[in-house]
């Protein structure tokens, strides 16, 4: 067996008869050599994400030893040898951090328990001192947005509380769509609308309507309208105009028609029922209205793939243009993953935007962290690179210029309640939070993004 081998057997043996959190000497032979190693360690919490520690030894000697870490994490003993100083504690709890010296047969061993509360690790044991800032006020020049639901604002509790202290824009995940507020001819129901609208008022935030008009939202009773095409578009006008005049001065923005164009070839528009009745301008007409019924909301045209498809997003720029100045600003769903879509593509959605004078919204933000179901949990490797991502993200947006920024929104709060898990059928976590509700490696990308 291998001398490297015999070693760690013989730590790891060590370990499991002795674990305190004083240094403890422990001499492994008779010879009465004085003590030449004597193991300790210390660590500063990263600057950059509370939750990541910077270990350093501190072992004085005068004669070459081996040494080894054990981080606490349940993954065993792991040689100094392979370079590892920085530590991730993802989740809130205690860690006993345990290093290990071995000399001529004699090991010395010094441990110390880190102890991580929600703000992080918290500095020489001490928690409460690592209060951190908030993602809207370090975003200053535009809003940071999220997703809500009713139930969620009802409720209160650890998502209301992150809503109020790290965003100032909430947008609807379904319930302010046509099949919600538009369940039957003639029957509005805004409730859940006006429960989200209204909290957002209580907390001084702003609402992104979502989304009037969507073939994937459509109430039934709409795509069987047995009324005539003009009836039909007398319909539409009139939810449009019934819908922005409610909620004039309350939502800042709405996305007047999501998801217009097919992902194949020659990305055509979809022939939803709005274009079958109304006609391929039926996008011109529906921003009309919107206008015409409320001159200060701004309006947006949304779609996903907008970074990752140059087909697609050449057609959605080829429609703003003809939209002329009924449309304020661009919505990229941005649903992308730690691998892609490229910067130079992300970059190209904001150029086409800003070019145009209008307001680049990043309205849906989540990224993937396991698309080729290669993990089976949030690797700290993973994580870092699914913040390298957020932070290129987050840094392209912040660098158009003023006129031009509006919002950032990530598409939920937490990891668990991703609409991702169910559509692609496999773990994954692609937001900030983790089911927790403790800040990842991707918050503090976030954050990083904007400095
Ligand atoms: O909460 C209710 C629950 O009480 C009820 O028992 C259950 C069965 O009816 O429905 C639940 O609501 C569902 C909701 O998701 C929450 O899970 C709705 O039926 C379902 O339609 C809704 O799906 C939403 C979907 O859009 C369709 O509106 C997703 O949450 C939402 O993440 C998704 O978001 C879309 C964007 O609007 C547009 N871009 C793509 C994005 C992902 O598909």
């Amino acid at each position: 067996m291998k001398i490297n081998k015999l070693i760690l057997l013989l730590v790891s043996a060590l370990f499991f008869f002795s674990c305190s959190d004083d240094d403890e000497i422990i001499n492994r032979s008779e010879v009465e050599t004085p003590i030449t190693v004597k193991a300790s360690f210390n660590y500063t919490v990263s600057t950059t994400d509370p939750y990541i520690v910077v270990l350093q030894s501190t072992t004085e000697s005068s004669v070459e030893y081996q040494s080894f870490w054990d981080f606490g994490l349940g993954g065993g003993v792991v040689s100094d040898d392979a370079g590892i100083d920085e530590v991730r504690y993802n989740e809130a709890g205690e860690y006993t951090v345990t290093y290990y010296t071995i000399y001529d047969g004699l090991t010395t061993i010094a441990t110390q328990t880190i102890i991580v509360d929600e703000n992080g690790v918290c500095p020489d044991g001490f928690c409460g001192s690592g209060e951190t800032g908030s993602l809207k006020d370090a975003a200053a020049t535009f809003s940071v947005g999220t997703i809500t639901r009713a139930s969620w604002v009802k409720a209160g509790g650890k998502h209301t509380e992150i809503l109020k202290k790290e965003f100032n824009n909430i947008t609807s995940e379904y319930e302010m769509k046509m099949n919600v507020m538009y369940p039957s001819q003639g029957n509005y129901d805004f409730s859940a609308a006006d429960a989200m609208v209204n909290f957002a008022q209580e907390n001084d935030m702003n609402v992104h309507g979502h989304a009037l008009i969507w073939h994937n939202a459509t109430p039934s009773w709409v795509d069987d309208f047995a009324g005539t095409n003009e009836e039909f578009e007398v319909m539409v006008k009139d939810y449009i105009t019934t819908t922005l005049t409610r909620f004039k001065g309350k939502v800042r923005s709405w996305d007047v028609v999501n998801e217009a164009f097919e992902d194949r070839s020659g990305n055509p528009l979809r022939n939803s029922v709005f274009r079958q009745k109304m006609g391929d301008d039926y996008i011109k007409k529906c921003f009309q209205w919107a206008r015409d019924a409320d001159p200060d909301v701004l309006l947006f045209y949304n779609d996903y793939n907008m970074a990752s498809s140059t087909t697609k997003r050449a057609a959605m720029f080829k429609l703003v243009d003809e939209l002329g100045d009924l449309i304020d600003g661009v919505g990229a769903q941005m649903h992308i993953s730690y691998e892609g879509p490229s910067k130079a593509n992300i970059q190209a959605v904001a150029d086409g935007t800003v070019s145009r004078g209008l307001k680049l919204h990043f309205a849906e933000l989540d990224i993937r962290a396991n698309p080729n179901e290669d993990i089976t949990s949030l690797t700290n490797d993973r994580a870092q690179e699914q913040r390298a991502k957020y932070k290129e993200v987050v840094q392209i947006y912040n660098s158009i210029p003023l006129e031009n920024k509006f919002a950032l929104t990530v598409w939920g709060v937490r990891d668990n309640e991703s609409w991702l898990i169910d559509f692609w059928g496999n773990a994954d976590w692609p937001l900030l939070f983790d089911s927790n509700y403790n800040k990842k490696a991707a918050y503090f990308g976030f954050l990083e993004g904007l400095q």
